[in-house]
């Protein structure tokens, strides 16, 4: 049984002071009647002050980050290393953002990299994949998904493979208040499952997690949630209200 996985994407919102306001609250407010797991990503600059309230409070909820370089230390300006998140107790990192690979040059190639560097430090990635509306449009996304799946899971060891996270995000969906259907969304998981049993075994892909990111609200958690292939959801707007973030842990 796959543990449901639910993480709230901040991207580049919320001053450290805004998120120890956010987590003191949401620690407060939030039982999780799922007994999902639940992650926030907020940016670099938050990580120790979110993660003192987490200690603290003994609030149940993960720490990640929104992306890290593949390099444990050098001359990378403005990088952040895999060593450098596991001191401040991160846990999880999400790796390929599509608004790092479209603002920030990050191809299959480095995304490759960075997952390897994150098993190898002990950081769960939570690699998102995921097609553009043109893409779709031609009928190409499954083919499309995989193949950046593969590329992307390049010489990955199978025993690393429990503790992955496939973010299915496809990109006309992020930010934009259209959601992919709940049938579509869950058939490209699927999709994505029966790829890594290929690729893996069987046990190994039962095992990783598969969430859907794109416009998660309130609204169509309880459907996405109740797919057979879905098993959460990467949050990025949603997961800096308070209220709506509330309900989608308790969808
Ligand atoms: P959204 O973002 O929920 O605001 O669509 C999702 C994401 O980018 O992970």
């Amino acid at each position: 049984m796959r543990t449901p996985f639910i993480a709230g994407n901040w991207k580049m919102n919320m001053t450290h002071l805004e998120g120890i306001k956010f987590i003191q609250e949401l620690g407060y407010e939030y039982k999780n009647k799922n007994n999902c797991e639940v992650c926030l990503c907020p940016p670099f600059i938050a990580l120790r002050s979110v993660k003192n309230i987490i200690d603290t409070d003994h609030i149940d909820i993960k720490l990640g980050a929104q992306n890290m370089h593949f390099e444990e230390n050098g001359a990378f300006t403005g990088e952040v290393s895999p060593l450098m998140l596991k001191a401040l107790g991160v846990e999880y990192v999400i790796i390929g953002h599509s608004e790092r690979r479209e603002y920030f040059a990050d191809t299959n190639e480095t995304v490759n990299k960075k997952v390897i560097s994150a098993f190898k430090h002990n950081l769960k990635p939570i690699m998102c994949i995921g097609e553009s509306l043109k893409i779709r449009e031609n009928g190409n996304a499954e083919s499309f998904v995989l193949s950046q799946m593969v590329e992307c899971l390049k010489e990955v060891d199978a025993k690393n493979i429990a503790d992955l996270t496939v973010a299915y995000e496809p990109i006309w969906a992020i930010g934009t208040g259209k959601n992919a259907t709940s049938k579509d969304a869950n058939d490209m998981c699927r999709a994505i499952r029966i790829r890594l049993a290929e690729l893996y075994s069987n046990s190994f892909a039962e095992q990783a997690r598969i969430q859907y990111g794109g416009s998660v609200k309130p609204s169509n958690i309880t459907e996405l949630m109740s797919m057979s292939d879905i098993d959460g959801a990467l949050v990025g707007g949603a997961s800096i209200k308070l209220e709506d973030f509330i309900a989608i842990i308790n969808y």
